[in-house]
């Protein structure tokens, strides 16, 4: 196991939401697991005035985000966690003098022996980034003569391929790039993770993984909520920036990626810039035109219930034309995928809640059982992201009687399986890299800026492009009508179920 050095976690924006629900829950986790450093506190910093022991209530004590967690532990253990918890209020803005808040940084460090270790995780609008670390670094808290300093920074990452630059040019000014760890939690869950080790630790993939044997990739990322309180946020961003930009394109680039050298850190990122760099750039209006679409969900009733359409939603526009469903259809210019099609959605107010990858493989070149109809049987490989998390294969098999009749079966793997290993959650996982000082799951500046540079047109094509259509989709079905249009061959999207297994086609073999 990788040691830990002895630190702290001094998060900005602590009064926020991500603290409760997210951060302080992981760190929890790893405090439970034993993964924390022997010396090892936390210190919360926003503009609200609150004391030490308001903070641990808010975050531990009285947080319903632990609550669950925390009723099977006695109260010594609670406290013990509740004690490596303090906060200091920076004032009316960020962008006052951090000599208070570098003050009670030193104390803290020298009374818990922290080691002069630092991370600083800017859970605040990216607008304060660059104010953040210039502070920082007039305090003199970027600096390594004694103990390292990283800084984690969360998505968004910009806004376009500008503002994602300006980001990281001002970042940049006060850290160096191997401080920096941009956070995307696609990244710490394992089923993301495994689309490397699936690819790379096995040889029955990797020799199949290209044009020759596949016909076309779909991504599909769809959750059943709309967006509930975040309507100011979202009304600006869009399903393209909040999922698209970030998310899948980083399951995009390990699926496109070559194999890297090795598994460092440096390796694996130089290969996904390769990939995301590799993405073909549309930028004519009728090839976007073609090749994306851009939906929203209007109101609907489900299971006699009322759900409201996006536009009645709080924060948004009552005419607002930013997309809640996003289904864009690519090529990666290279030798491995050309004339590869790739499919990729992501939208709110689905059937059901479910991230997979779809692997289509061609059909075979010379067909023997020729009236099976086996363009629809076609084999798949199917990788479940979540939830119902696993890998499906779905080959032909023979129906038992006369003649070949052939039916598709399911080969299947479910992490669950693994019943004796703890799944650490995507931001404990994130965490205890960062503290560990292995980058290997963050993205690095380049990777952000190749993802932008890709989806940039999409999005001013969709601002200010003619004739953009935004469709309409009632809550609770898969998107517009015509998002079938876009899969070549009329084959369609898979629309899958709760359960990895779940489709039509399914059926069990006896
Ligand atoms: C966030 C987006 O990054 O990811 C949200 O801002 C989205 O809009 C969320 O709901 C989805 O994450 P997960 O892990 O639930 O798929």
């Amino acid at each position: 196991m990788q040691k830990t050095n002895n630190q702290m976690l001094i998060i900005f924006g602590a009064s926020g939401d991500l603290t409760a629900r997210k951060l302080i829950p992981a760190i929890y986790s790893l405090y439970k697991g034993k993964h924390l450093p022997e010396n090892f506190v936390v210190l919360g910093t926003s503009r609200s005035a609150l004391t030490d022991g308001e903070f641990r209530k808010k975050v531990v004590q009285e947080s319903t985000y632990l609550s669950n967690k925390l009723e099977k532990e006695d109260s010594d253990f609670i406290n013990t966690f509740s004690e490596k918890i303090f906060y200091e209020d920076i004032g009316d803005n960020y962008e006052t003098n951090y000599g208070r808040l570098s003050a009670r940084i030193g104390d803290l460090n020298r009374k818990y022996e922290t080691n002069d270790n630092y991370i600083f995780y800017l859970s605040t609008p990216p607008s304060l980034y660059e104010i953040i670390a210039k502070n920082l670094c007039d305090a003199g808290l970027t600096n390594e003569d004694e103990g390292w300093k990283r800084i984690i920074v969360e998505k968004p990452f910009g806004y376009s391929l500008s503002t994602a630059k300006e980001l990281n040019t001002g970042l940049q000014k006060y850290f160096h790039e191997n401080q920096i760890y941009r956070i995307d939690h696609y990244l710490g869950k394992e089923t993301v993770q495994n689309l490397l080790v699936t690819r790379f630790a096995n040889s029955i993939f990797e020799p199949l993984w290209n044009r020759n044997a596949i016909h076309h990739i779909e991504i599909t990322n769809a959750e059943t909520v709309g967006v509930e309180k975040r309507g100011g946020y979202y009304d600006k961003s869009g399903a393209l920036r909040d999922m698209f930009q970030s998310h899948l394109l980083q399951i995009v680039s390990l699926i496109v990626m070559e194999p890297p050298i090795n598994s460092s850190a440096e390796e694996i990122r130089n290969e996904k810039v390769k990939a995301l760099k590799s993405l073909r750039i549309m930028t004519d209006e009728k090839i976007l035109s073609e090749n994306t679409i851009k939906g929203q969900y209007i109101a609907s009733k489900l299971n006699g219930e009322r759900l409201k359409g996006y536009r009645e939603e709080e924060g948004v526009d009552p005419n607002s034309k930013t997309e809640t469903f996003a289904a864009v259809k690519f090529f990666v210019d290279n030798w491995r995928w050309k004339d590869v099609p790739f499919y990729v959605r992501t939208a709110k107010r689905m059937p059901t809640k479910v991230t997979e990858v779809v692997i289509h493989f061609k059909t075979p070149h010379h067909q023997i059982f020729k009236d099976q109809n086996l363009g629809n049987k076609d084999n798949k490989l199917i990788i479940r992201i979540q939830p119902d998390e696993g890998i499906l294969i779905k080959f032909g098999v023979k129906v038992p009687g006369q003649g070949f009749k052939v039916e598709r079966a399911n080969l299947d793997f479910y992490y669950s399986s693994l019943a004796d290993s703890n799944i650490m959650q995507a931001y404990e996982r994130l965490l205890l890299d960062c503290m560990q000082g292995d980058a290997t799951l963050y993205a690095r500046a380049d990777e952000v800026e190749a993802a932008w540079a890709f989806v940039d047109p999409i999005l001013d094509y969709w601002e200010n492009g003619k004739e953009v259509k935004t469709y309409g989709y009632s809550a609770g079905v898969w998107g517009p009508k015509n998002s079938d249009d876009l899969i070549e061959g009329s084959l369609g999207w898979r629309n899958p179920g709760e359960q990895l297994i779940d489709d039509d086609g399914f059926c069990e073999i006896c």
